[in-house]
């Protein structure tokens, strides 16, 4: 059971360019965290360099929803979430990533990041998620929100590696 303070400074503010490289030093610490028994290091860092490029990071912020948690208001970034509708899926919108600091878990940033990115969506009718089958915290994390695993596929996210991938899906009942 989290304390309720546990989200007191906490702000969550949509991402500004020149977020970039705090929103990569994010994602560069909480993947060596995560994927340490999944993704080799080196193999990380150049995957983290690619997709938070500053180009990706521009269609991120375009096409979706790019979202930051600060510890406290204008002080060091901590998470993000970045959600994208699905084209060609009405209704239907991808939770591309959603990472917090290793250092921050648990405290509820990750659920309000959910909260805050869906709020923001609110025709949007379900949400996709695809987290690698090794990923516990990651998984619990889904189950714990709401998500139901629908299918698992194989994703070779670079030469040689190939990560099961489970699909995650959640239904948002509207009025
Ligand atoms: C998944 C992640 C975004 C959750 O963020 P968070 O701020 O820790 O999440 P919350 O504090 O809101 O916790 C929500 C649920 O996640 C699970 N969870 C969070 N931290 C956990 C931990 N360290 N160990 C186990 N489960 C954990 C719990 O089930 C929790 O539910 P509860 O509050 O009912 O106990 C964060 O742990 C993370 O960045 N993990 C690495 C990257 C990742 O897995 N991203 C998602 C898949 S790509």
């Amino acid at each position: 059971m989290k304390a309720w303070w546990s989200l007191v400074g906490i702000r969550i503010r949509r991402a500004a360019t020149a977020d970039v490289a705090e929103i990569r030093e994010v994602a560069q610490r909480t993947w060596a965290f995560a994927y340490q028994e999944l993704i080799p290091a080196d193999v990380q860092t150049s995957l983290v360099s690619r997709w938070y490029s500053d180009d990706a990071r521009e269609r991120r912020m375009e096409r979706g929803i790019l979202l930051v948690a600060e510890s406290a208001p204008g002080q060091a970034i901590v998470g993000f979430i970045n959600t994208f509708r699905n084209p060609g899926r009405p209704g239907e919108v991808a939770l591309a990533a959603i990472y917090v600091l290793p250092d921050h878990e648990g405290h509820g940033i990750g659920t309000a990041l959910l909260c805050r990115a869906l709020a923001g969506m609110p025709d949007a009718l379900r949400v996709v998620a695809q987290v690698e089958k090794g990923n516990t915290v990651g998984l619990n994390f889904y189950r714990a929100r709401g998500f139901d695993p629908v299918r698992e596929m194989d994703d070779e996210v670079a030469d040689g590696i190939v990560l099961r991938t489970v699909e995650v899906v959640r239904s948002l009942p509207r009025a």
